[in-house]
């Protein structure tokens, strides 16, 4: 990318003086920024699996099943009549997906919010302008990758959503994996995080490890929500060190 392009993008990050750099100059860059580039991709970190209860590991596996075979129509058209849980009262509409159908990335993120509640896609709103912004800082236009969430339904007032909730909606998302097929998936938030890798270790600790999702083992790294930078800036430093640490991660798939 050009340099100045780049630099441009590093700014709309708010990380105006971080530029990309040529390996000796990284090597002078502080070790805890300039460690996922010079070093080689991480060993699976096991994770201890969150407590589920019988019923949502039942309700999971049968609804895996329902949804598996389904192409991009008929799944658009399953989930925008779901009514599997509570959050088909409140939604003005689904928040299926959006972006290339073709992508090598699949970005997840947790649930829409307003915004997304009101125009049916998802990271539309402030939030969604920062995550454009960190996808162009490593070459990547919204349009070339695909974005999901978790949930396909707002939760009222954007609470958390719930074990049930997160239960019934993966099969979707599962399902849009195997026809996506993407070589990366990045988690933005813990929530996504959590429920993708299934487990309730904190994001702090599921950074800078290549975890992989499902069956199919797709490569999958995990950073800070753009929610959550747009609240602490500071932490935008550690999300582009995931950017490049993902990328570098894909480039070896
Ligand atoms: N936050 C998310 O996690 N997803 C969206 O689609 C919007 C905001």
């Amino acid at each position: 990318m050009n340099p100045a392009l780049r630099q441009e993008y590093l700014a709309a990050l708010g990380l105006e003086t971080w530029v990309m750099r040529g390996k000796s100059a990284l090597a002078a860059a502080p070790s805890e920024f300039a460690a996922p580039v010079e070093s080689p991709v991480a060993p699976v970190a096991p994770v201890a699996p969150v407590a589920r209860t019988a019923e949502a590991e039942m309700s999971r596996d049968d609804s895996t099943a329902r949804e598996a075979g389904f192409d991009w129509p008929e799944l658009r058209a399953r989930v925008a009549a779901c009514t599997r849980c509570g959050l088909c009262n409140t939604r003005t509409q689904t928040v299926f997906g959006v972006g290339n159908q073709g992508a090598e990335w699949l970005i997840v993120g947790e649930a829409p919010g307003a915004d997304e509640d009101r125009q049916g896609e998802p990271f539309v709103g402030r939030a969604g302008q920062l995550l454009n912004s960190m996808l162009r800082a490593i070459g990547l236009a919204r349009e070339q990758v695909y974005i999901a969430n978790v949930l396909k339904c707002r939760p009222p007032g954007n609470r958390d959503p719930a074990a049930g909730e997160a239960a019934e909606c993966l099969p979707y998302l599962e399902q849009q994996i195997a026809l996506l097929k993407p070589k990366i998936m990045l988690a933005v938030g813990r929530i996504a995080s959590q429920n993708l890798l299934r487990t309730d270790v904190t994001l702090g600790r599921l950074r800078r490890q290549v975890h992989h999702f499902g069956v199919s083992r797709v490569p999958l790294v995990v950073t800070y929500h753009p929610a959550y930078l747009l609240r602490t800036p500071g932490d935008k430093r550690k999300a582009w060190e995931d950017l490049k640490f993902a990328r570098e991660v894909c480039a070896r798939v």
